[in-house]
Formats: C-alpha cells, sequence, structure tokens
C-alpha cells in the first residue's frame, strides 16, 4: 500500500492497472461535478495499426460507451465529449459521413442503457447544421432521456466555442435591441445562460487524450477554472482505468481561482 501511494505521488504509470488501488484512493465526496473530454487521436490510433481512420473511429465508440457507464457509476453530474467541431467539416465528405452514421449508430444502439442508468442526453452546438440523419436521432435520444435524473450527457457536434459567443453574442443583442435587457445588466451570469451549457456547473477537469496540448475551440468560456488532464493515450484506448487515474490526480489539484494556497 505505502509503495502504492509513493508511485501515485510520483506519478509512476506503474499503479494505473490498479483499479482496485484507484477506486479506494478515490475519494467520492470529492468527485468533479462535471468533466469535459475532447475525445481524440482515433486516426492516429487506427493509422498506427495499418487501418483506415474509420477504423479508429469505431474503436472510439467503444471508449465513450465505457466513460459513460463509469461516469454514471461514480455519480458525477455532467459529462461533455467533444464529438464534432465546426472546423472538423474540413475534414474529407467521407470521414464526416462515417462520423455522423457512427453517431447514428451509437444513439440507437445505446439509449435503452442510458435510460436505464438515468441518463440524459443533450447535443451542445450548432445542431441545425447537422445532416437530418443525426438530428432525428439526437431529439429521439433527447425525448426519451430528457426526463431522467441522473448523469447529464452533453455531445458537443458542430460545436465550437467562438460560435457559441458568437450565437450568444446576437441573442443578447436581440433582447437589448427589444428593449428587454440593459446592456448595463450584461454580466458573466447572463453570459452564461446563453451558451449552450446553461444551468449546468463549468467543468472542473479537462480531459485530451492523443498527446495533443491544445483546446480545439472547446468550451472557451467555460474553462476558465478548469483543472487540464492530459494523456498521451489515444482515445481508443481509453478506459475507465484512465478516467479513475484522472479523477484521483484531480483530487490531488490544489484549485485557488485567484485566491490563496488553502
Ligand atoms: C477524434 O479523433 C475524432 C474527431 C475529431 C471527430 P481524430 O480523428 O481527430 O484523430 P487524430 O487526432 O487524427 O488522431
Ligand atoms: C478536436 O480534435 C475535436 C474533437 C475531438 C471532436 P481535432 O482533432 O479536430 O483537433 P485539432 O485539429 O488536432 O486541434
Ligand atoms: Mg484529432
Amino acid at each position: 500500500m505505502l509503495k502504492k501511494l509513493v508511485n501515485l505521488w510520483r506519478g509512476n504509470k506503474d499503479f494505473n492497472q490498479d483499479e482496485a488501488f484507484l477506486r479506494s484512493a478515490l475519494d467520492l465526496s470529492r468527485l468533479p461535478r462535471h468533466v469535459a473530454i475532447i475525445m481524440d487521436g482515433n486516426g492516429r490510433w487506427a493509422h498506427r495499426r495499418g487501418m483506415p481512420r474509420a477504423y479508429g473511429h469505431r474503436a472510439g465508440v467503444e471508449s465513450l460507451r465505457e466513460v459513460v457507464r463509469t461516469s454514471a457509476e461514480l455519480g458525477l453530474d455532467v459529462l461533455t465529449v467533444y464529438a464534432f467541431s465546426t472546423e472538423n467539416w474540413k475534414r474529407p465528405q467521407e470521414e464526416v459521413d462515417i462520423l455522423m452514421d457512427l453517431l447514428v449508430e451509437y444513439l440507437h444502439k445505446e439509449i435503452d442503457e442510458l435510460c436505464t442508468n438515468n441518463i440524459s442526453v443533450r447535443a451542445i452546438g450548432r445542431i441545425k447544421d447537422l445532416p437530418l440523419s443525426a438530428r432525428e436521432a439526437l431529439a429521439v435520444a433527447w425525448q426519451r432521456s430528457k426526463d431522467n435524473t441522473g448523469l447529464t450527457l452533453n455531445i458537443a457536434l458542430n460545436y465550437g466555442g467562438r460560435t457559441e459567443l458568437v450565437e450568444a453574442v446576437k441573442s443578447i443583442g436581440v433582447e437589448v435591441s427589444k428593449g428587454n435587457l440593459d446592456p448595463g445588466d450584461i454580466d458573466e451570469k447572463i453570459i452564461s445562460d446563453y451558451l449552450y451549457t446553461a444551468g449546468q456547473p463549468d467543468p472542473d477537469i479537462l480531459i485530451r487524450p492523443s498527446g495533443d496540448y491544445r483546446v480545439s475551440n472547446f468550451l472557451l468560456w467555460q474553462l476558465a477554472y478548469t483543472e487540464f488532464w492530459l494523456t498521451t493515450v489515444m482515445w481508443p484506448d481509453f478506459r475507465r482505468i484512465h478516467l479513475l487515474q484522472a479523477m484521483v490526480d484531480f483530487q490531488r489539484r490544489d484549485r485557488r481561482f485567484g485566491g490563496l494556497k488553502k
């Protein structure tokens, strides 16, 4: 036990495999409320295996299943996963189509289990620009799960942090021009209320697999004081053990929010 604790403290990766230890190290009363994940690295994972990128995207769905299940089991409030950015349209049409098809397939296959686990599914992003099949699948999933009271699963689709802010500014502008809102009254709370994540807590932790160290236009406003957890593990290899490791690491952080050490 002592050796494991020392390894954990030193950031020794050997303890990764020990789920029982990670679980015992986790304080369930201090879990993050909101976990955000940039599901990245599918293409490189497939490439390393000499396979087409689609193979990696399909494998990534399995990681999503496991992470969603574990998040619900732990009792997290919100899990936000970045599935398709406003910039991902730049990819070949064939890849975009595969990603949309995988989304539809995921929702159809998983909605029963999501409901059994009391999870509500929401889409965040410019949903109206998604293909009809994706919009329909999202609407069905939302309709079926909207009254569930457990984990909220936000799937970020055609999501861009800058687009989200532009849309919020436009909507606020409309309210100002109608005389419903005084520009002097615009504050951080009002801006938050016009974002896709209105009413939800900001992410406590952002996980980015794949070894890239950037936010890629994800939750720009909401990440103001979020803890970052970066790993070189590719998303298709990301398993519950990595989520648990992130949670344990999170509990060792000293979040000061601009103040002084506790
Ligand atoms: C993440 O994996 C999935 C999406 C962005 C839709 P990538 O497709 O970006 O995989 P890499 O980063 O090229 O390895
Ligand atoms: C971010 O990954 C978007 C998603 C995971 C959906 P990208 O692969 O698109 O980001 P960049 O291009 O490496 O910044
Ligand atoms: Mg990528």
